[in-house]
């Protein structure tokens, strides 16, 4: 009545929760980290301030920013039996079950207890993952690529180091192009938080039962796959490549998309919070614009999916359901821009949100909440005596 939520005592114990990282309000398109609106921080912040904002609920200064950036480079190298690892997959693997056994691997060199017995302890087990993290996403890259693996350096920005890690060539020095840089490094922010999204709750609950960190964290990365959740931003490229070599006809998949008995759905559009527009969409829609412009690519998908976004605003099926583009309708086209293959869409999206989960997995953890278990109502069969089988 007066504003005022009272949760019900049994809410925390559901694997729901309380939080102060990220605010959403799906009617009013509003996303808001730690308080700071999502529209200044993909303009004006960098994406490793933003890090620490979610982790550590306040903007660094310059000093923290430089120590955090120090700690985490010097936290680069991967031990090199993760490369026996790699090296077991074959290259059709799909580069987020990659990505998932390296994370989970990572666990191996850092046992669950030493996580949380002290703020420095569970500071060490995080600068340790943001480290190696983004080497676990390039050498995923590389070998999905076939090419060979490169290591992180220590003289490199955060962003930086990830495409020198993906993109550098034997013997070859890689030159940044400050375009690409910014573009990724605004990508990243866009997606490094979202309030109770599958992931996110999956790492919470995941982590909920004193499991560690890092194998909190590939737990994560596979509800992400799901192409209902991350995987969409690579499905939607799909679906935008099939509209494109079927003549640019997206009138018929539009029609595929409100047929009911076809499973087929408008991939990067709704949202089960956002009823009005994703704010991020906004944001990487005018992104995609300027960095195709920037890097001089025409890239006709992109007016494609402008032309598939005008028509489903107008169309009364998508109006009613409040279906607009989400995060994941024009990020691909910027990843597909910056050179990074369609199957490695998801695992970006996973690198962007490392930092939300991590900072979601501590809160949890500090707060010392209780193990997670959703409750459910049953409609099963009542109570009835056992029939042995000769009689069934
Ligand atoms: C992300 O939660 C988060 O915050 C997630 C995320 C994050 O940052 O972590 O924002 C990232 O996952 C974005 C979503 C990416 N997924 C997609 O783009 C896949 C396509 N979209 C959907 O499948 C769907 O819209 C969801 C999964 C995103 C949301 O599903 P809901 O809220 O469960 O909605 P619903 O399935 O109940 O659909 C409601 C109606 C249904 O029609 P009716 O049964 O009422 O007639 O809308 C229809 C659906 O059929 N519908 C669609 C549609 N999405 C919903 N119809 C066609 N195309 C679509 N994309």
């Amino acid at each position: 009545t007066d504003g005022v939520i009272t949760l019900d005592p049994g809410f925390k114990n559901t694997g729901s929760c309380e939080s102060a990282i990220t605010f959403l309000d799906g009617e009013k398109g509003i996303l808001h980290y730690r308080g700071y609106g999502i529209e200044e921080l993909a303009e004006k912040a960098h994406f490793l301030e933003v890090v620490y904002l979610l982790i550590f609920g306040e903007l660094p200064t310059e000093k923290e920013l430089d120590k955090f950036h120090y700690d985490i480079q010097h936290q680069s190298i991967v031990d090199e039996d993760v490369k026996k690892i790699l090296d077991a997959f074959p290259k059709s693997a799909h580069p987020m079950g990659v990505l998932c056994s390296l994370t989970s691997a990572l666990t191996a060199f850092n046992p669950t207890s030493v996580d949380v017995r002290s703020e420095e302890a569970m500071y060490k087990s995080i600068v340790k993952i943001l480290g190696k993290f983004p080497v676990l996403v390039a050498w995923t890259m590389r070998k999905k690529m076939g090419l060979p693996l490169n290591y992180g350096s220590t003289s490199l920005g955060y962003v930086e180091n990830v495409l020198q890690m993906m993109f550098r060539q034997p013997n070859e020095e890689y030159t940044l192009n400050p375009i690409v840089v910014e573009a990724l490094d605004k990508l990243l922010i866009l997606h490094a938080d979202h309030e109770q999204n599958c992931s996110t709750s999956t790492v919470r609950i995941a982590g909920s039962s004193h499991a560690g960190l890092f194998v909190s964290l590939a737990s994560g990365i596979s509800a992400l796959w799901g192409p209902l959740h991350g995987g969409a931003n690579q499905a939607v490229i799909e679906m935008l490549e099939a509209i494109k070599a079927d003549g640019g006809d997206t009138k018929k998949f539009m029609a595929k998309a409100k047929d009911k008995n076809d499973p087929f759905r408008l991939m990067g559009f709704g949202h089960r919070v956002y009823k009005n527009f994703d704010p991020r969409a906004k944001i990487i829609k005018k992104a995609a614009d300027e960095v195709l412009a920037d890097l001089g690519i025409e890239d006709p998908i992109l007016e494609i999916a402008k032309g598939l976004e005008k028509e489903a605003l107008e169309d009364p099926y998508f109006v009613e359901r409040k279906l607009y583009p989400n995060v994941d309708f024009y990020s691909g086209i910027i990843y597909r821009a910056l050179g990074i293959p369609t199957e490695m869409f998801t695992v970006m999206f996973a690198l962007g949100r490392l930092p939300g989960w991590i900072a979601q997995w501590r809160e949890m953890r500090l707060n010392k909440e209780p193990i997670g278990r959703p409750r459910q109502i049953y409609i099963g069969e009542t109570l009835r005596p056992f029939i042995p089988v000769e009689k069934r």
